[in-house]
């Protein structure tokens, strides 16, 4: 494994598991029993994902030592706001059965996400939170964040693959000096991304799958990644980064995968900005 040190001096792990869209019960303490048995210590939720008990279970029942775990959940924009995202982090910690949590970050700029991080400042301050940042947080409103407010976020969580490379948000998250941290670093699988000739290329070049060149690409460039897999041998596929790089050719061909879009949808179109809003109700 390798780490990165965030800019209030704590170290994260370069890759984690997410578990976006596993259902909570079986299914998600299934995913991170099997995450944290093949080496995973980084384990990324959410409030949103309904499924924080089911990882606090996981964690519980695999004995790992606290120090060594790393974990990270969001609060959901129907908790934003001072009060109500206080005992949202309340409520996220007794879910996942912890009385601290390593990383916690506000999961979309919409709604009083300054009212959230103001709550969230208290609980860092509290000793609560050993790390908290943002998610989806484009330059525009990272910039204002980090300018008006006391805490500056350690970590900007933002879709970032083969295919959206997010350069210029990277270079920001950088001048500010916020870690940036990849969601769906497969895309997915949109565009084809596991079978995507280039990537391919590059694999068989190095005696790896699709999966870890493109994991390995975003790791290179300083990207921590939570890839996502319910199937045991694809999440210890995904683990396995560690033992090859990358040469110029491989960085250069990937470099020129990049669409510049987004595969899902972009937080500055009004139809995305109405649809935050309809789960903000
Ligand atoms: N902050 C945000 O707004 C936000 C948004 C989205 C995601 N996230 C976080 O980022 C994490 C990762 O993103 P994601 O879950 O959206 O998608 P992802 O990791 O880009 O892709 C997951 C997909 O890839 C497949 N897969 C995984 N490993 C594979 C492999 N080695 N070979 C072939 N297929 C493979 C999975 O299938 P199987 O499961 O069937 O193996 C699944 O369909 C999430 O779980 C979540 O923690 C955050």
């Amino acid at each position: 494994m390798e780490y990165v040190t965030l800019n209030n001096g704590v170290t994260m792990p370069m890759l984690g598991y997410g578990v976006y869209q596993i259902p909570d019960g079986p299914q998600t303490e299934r995913g991170v029993r099997d995450a944290l048995e093949v080496g995973y210590r980084l384990i990324d939720t959410a409030q949103a994902y309904g499924n924080e008990a089911s990882v606090g279970a996981a964690i519980a029942a695999s004995g790992i030592d606290r120090a060594d775990l790393f974990v990270t959940t969001k609060v959901w924009i129907a908790n934003a706001g001072e009060a109500k995202a206080a005992q949202s982090i309340d409520e996220s910690l007794a879910k996942l059965g912890l009385d601290y949590l390593d990383l916690l970050l506000v999961h979309q700029p919409f709604g009083d996400y300054y009212g959230t991080w103001r709550a969230m400042e208290h609980a860092y301050q509290a000793g609560q939170l050993r790390a908290i940042g943002v998610s989806n947080f484009y330059p525009d409103r990272l910039i204002d964040l980090v300018t008006f407010s006391e805490v500056k976020p350690m970590v900007n969580q933002v879709e970032t693959h083969v295919f959206f490379q997010q350069a210029k948000a990277r270079e920001y998250m950088a001048k500010y000096g916020v870690q940036a941290e990849s969601w769906g670093p497969f895309a997915e699988s949109r565009n084809g991304l596991f079978t995507n000739p280039v990537l391919q290329a590059v694999a068989d070049k190095h005696g790896k799958t699709t999966a870890q060149v493109a994991l390995r690409f975003l790791i290179e460039g300083g990207v921590v990644v939570i890839p996502k897999s319910t199937h045991r041998e694809r999440i210890a596929e995904n683990l396995d980064v560690f033992d090859f790089a990358l040469d110029a050719d491989d960085t250069a061909a990937i470099g020129r995968l990049d669409l510049g879009k987004s595969q899902f949808f972009h937080h500055a179109d009004p139809e995305t900005a109405e649809m935050f809003m309809g789960f903000a109700r």
